[in-house]
Formats: structure tokens, C-alpha cells, sequence
């Protein structure tokens, strides 16, 4: 049977569900209730949810927790996450405690600079276009006046224009690269708004201009206007330091200094090998995006930009560094991120409102500071484990509800189970073994 519709968007929530069941689960209606039985109790917030996006028939929940104890620049958080990974909140919690007793997190955004071009090509004279450039700059300015009047009223707004001549790339090629301040919003609208009116605009100034022979002008080619999601001028830093001896947290027996030895070299591993880098970077990303997400922003941009900021000489390597010099621990981040405070789902997603009233209303300045320290943390939490227990110790105790709920274990099975791996090593095979020796017990006749 052909699974094809034409026009499935305009159809009704309950026309999409009946079709999806019709067409991929042989009619089978009890589908339509499990995607139901996770509508929102309110039909309001069901519908302002379905809204976000085109063809919502559902709900997707991943769990939100926070991790408290967050000192960052001598301001106490309590940090939301969204994310599905059992140990992320847990290792960041307890890296945050750790460092709240050692200063906490220095914090410090560098620039918030916002990056958009008008792509396109030309075959003519590149100082030609450099001379028309510099006479039609000033118009595109003030030809998007009207849009960036509010911007430019909350402090933001067109920082410049330059004109990039990347035929050493491709033949004929030029952008118009806008460099943007959007204070705590995003910005992508406004960037891509502002990217198209300069393109009509450069457009209209070459049809009218006396300079161009007619071939000339039909030789230009726009391409495309679009923000780049690669923003390294939109930087923050964060770090964390204290005495080597500091290090030890008074629990076992790993000495402070070989562990600040063992921690620098897994950051240099990371910082020069990519295969580890990209499992390093994963981790901080664990962190970032769990945040992101929580925040109503874009992770997708966030961790493009991350990832191209990694290999920005070339190479892809670690987003995090660490010194050990004079007896003092060192370990910062240094991560480009466009995040935003206002504007896109900020003040409709009622648990992205809840995350933002939690962190005291900040501005995008402050939550990069934030967001760029749960990474730090999460780093931290993750390259300690590995450095001294192994990453699988905690992994597999925060895993071990998901095995037992796997088996469907009873609320009393739960607590015997979590009872017995206080001591022995979890794994799925010995949980199972466990499980099924409780349950044998308890259907056995007396
Ligand atoms: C797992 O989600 C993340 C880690 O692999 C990160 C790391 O290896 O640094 C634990």
C-alpha cells in the first residue's frame, strides 16, 4: 500500500492520528491513546504545545531536574536541566558542591557579537565592488532603520558591514557580512530580516547605478542571506582554581596531586587527540544542552557553533583546557553560544518560563555565564570519574532505575534491589539476577 498523502498538514489532529494508524499500524486504534496519554490535562496548554510546530499530534517528555549549589561569580544558582541521561544532573550537582567549597565559578563573556551574510556572486572587477561597497554603505544602514529602530532603542543593533571578497574560494564569490548586537535576544529573526533588506537594497543600488555596463549587472547573483551559526565573537569564559592540596575532598584515598596530574593529562589527550576530543566535548555538551533546552533555546545552534569553534585551527580538539603551575589547579571553557532571554518560546513554554523565574530572570549575558559553567562542571564531573573510579561506578548506579523499571519491578522490589548494589557493581545481567531470585522468593509457596 502507498504511504503517501498530499496536503496531511491541513488535515485535523484527530484526521493525522486516524491516517498515521490507518497507515503504519494496520488500524490499530489503542495507538491513538498512547499518543493521547501524553496530551497535556488542559486543552489550552495541549493546544498553545501543538502550536509550536506543524503536525503535533503529542508530547515528548524528557525529565527536568535542577542541580543546585551553583556558585558562579559569587551568586548562588539552582540550575534546570532537560535531558534523558541519568547521570548528567547528578555529576554536574556534584561537581557544583565541590566547587562551591573552592571559590565557585569565575564567569566572563568576552563579546556578544552576532555574525550574518548575504552570500552571493559577481563576475566582475572585485574593486569594482569594493568602490560600490564603500559608496552604498551608508544606505544600508539607514535603509534598515525601520528595522532595527527597537534594537538599537535596547542598546543592540547593526555593530558594521564589510564587504568579504572569498573568491580564493570559489570563483566570483562575495559576501556582505553584517556584524549584529541583539542584547538578550537570540537575534535570528532580526539578523535574517536585516540580511534581506540588505540584499534588496544592494540589488536596487547596482540596477540604478551608472557604473555597471548592463552585463555587468546581470552578472550579479545573490545566493542566499542567512545569520552563521558559527558566532565566535559571541564568547564566554569560564574557569574554576584552587590549591592542588584543595583537591582532595576528604572522602577515599586518591591523592590530590595525582589526580590533578591524571585530570591535566586527560584534558591534553582531549585537547590533542580528536577521537577523545569528541567525547569530551560530548560530555560538556551534555551539560550545555540539557540547559539550552531548558532555557527554550536552540541546542541544535549551540552545538553546531560549539563544534566548529573545537577545530577552529583546524583540528578538532577540546573545548575545555587545564594547567597545573605552582601548586594551583586551573580548568576553564572558552565557548562561543547565541542564546536569548526574550523572544522565541522564552515567555510561552510555561516550564521554559519556570526555568528562567528559577534563574532570576537573566540576561542572555548571564545565562551564557551559567550555561558555559554547567558545561565546566559537567566536564569536570565526567574526566574526575574517569581519572579516579572509572566513568562506570556512577553510570550504572544512576542507570540502575532504568533496568529495573526495563523489568518492571514493584516499588518493594525496587528498594531491595537498590539495597544490594549499595556494595556490588551494577550491571543489567546482575540486576536480572537479582531481580529474579527476589521474585522467585516472593511467588514461591510457603
Ligand atoms: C557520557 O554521556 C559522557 C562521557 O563519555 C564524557 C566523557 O567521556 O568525558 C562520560
Amino acid at each position: 500500500m502507498n504511504k503517501r498523502i498530499k496536503g496531511f498538514s491541513k488535515l485535523s489532529k484527530e484526521a493525522k492520528m486516524e491516517w498515521l494508524v490507518q497507515s503504519y499500524f494496520n488500524g490499530d486504534g489503542t495507538k491513538i491513546e498512547e499518543l493521547k496519554d501524553y496530551w497535556h490535562k488542559d486543552p489550552k496548554r495541549q493546544s498553545l504545545h501543538d502550536e509550536f510546530i506543524e503536525n503535533s499530534l503529542s508530547n515528548f517528555f524528557i525529565p527536568y531536574g535542577v542541580a543546585p549549589n551553583f556558585v558562579i561569580n559569587g551568586k548562588d544558582y539552582c540550575i534546570p536541566f532537560a535531558i534523558e541521561e541519568s547521570s548528567v544532573v547528578a555529576a554536574s550537582a556534584k561537581a557544583a558542591a565541590f566547587w562551591s567549597e573552592r571559590g565557585g565559578f569565575k564567569s566572563e563573556v568576552l563579546s556578544m557579537r552576532k555574525i550574518g551574510h548575504v552570500h552571493f556572486t559577481w563576475a566582475i572587477d572585485p574593486q569594482k565592488v569594493r568602490t560600490f561597497f564603500y559608496d552604498i554603505k551608508q544606505e544600508l544602514f539607514k535603509g534598515t532603520e525601520d528595522l532595527t529602530a527597537n534594537m538599537r532603542q535596547r542598546g543592540g543593533g547593526i555593530i558594521d558591514i564589510e564587504l568579504i571578497d572569498r573568491s580564493d574560494i570559489e570563483s566570483n564569490y562575495f559576501q556582505l557580512k553584517g556584524i549584529f548586537e541583539t542584547r538578550d535576544a537570540m537575534g535570528a529573526n532580526f539578523i535574517n530580516s536585516i540580511l534581506e533588506r540588505f540584499s534588496s537594497i544592494w540589488r536596487d543600488k547596482v540596477e540604478s547605478s551608472q557604473v555597471f555596463s548592463e552585463k555587468e549587472k546581470e552578472s550579479l547573483l545573490i545566493i542566499m542571506c542567512i545569520l552563521s551559526n558559527y558566532s565566535p565573537e559571541c564568547i564566554v569564559r569560564s574557569e574554576v582554581s584552587c590549591k592542588v592540596e584543595d583537591l582532595f575532598n576528604g572522602k577515599g584515598d586518591f591523592p590530590a596531586e595525582l589526580f590533578a596530574e591524571k585530570f591535566k593529562q586527560a584534558v591534553r589527550i582531549a585537547t590533542i587527540e580528536p577521537y577523545r576530543a569528541t567525547t569530551h566535548n560530548k560530555g560538556i555538551m551534555n551539560g550545555i544542552d540539557a540547559v539550552v533546552i531548558a532555557t527554550g533555546n536552540d541546542f541544535r545552534a549551540v552545538e553546531a557553533c560549539a563544534h566548529t569553534y573545537a577545530s577552529r585551527d583546524g583540528q578538532y580538539r577540546s573545548l575545555t583546557r587545564c594547567t597545573v603551575e605552582e601548586g594551583v589547579f586551573r580548568f576553564w571553557i572558552e565557548i562561543p553560544m547565541a542564546l536569548g532571554t526574550v523572544g522565541g518560546i522564552t515567555n510561552l513554554h510555561p516550564m521554559v518560563k519556570f526555568s528562567l523565574d528559577l534563574l532570576g530572570h537573566p540576561s542572555a549575558e548571564e545565562l551564557m555565564q551559567i550555561i558555559s559553567c554547567a558545561g565546566l562542571a559537567q566536564n569536570f564531573g565526567a574526566v574526575a570519574s574517569l581519572v579516579t573510579t572509572g566513568i562506570q561506578q556512577g553510570h550504572m548506579k544512576m542507570h540502575l532505575m532504568n533496568i529495573m523499571n526495563t523489568l518492571e519491578c514493584t516499588h518493594e522490589e525496587k528498594a531491595q534491589i537498590i539495597e544490594h548494589f549499595k556494595t556490588d557493581t551494577v550491571s543489567v545481567a546482575a540486576v536480572t539476577a537479582v531481580f529474579k531470585s527476589i521474585r522467585g522468593k516472593a511467588t514461591k509457596p510457603s
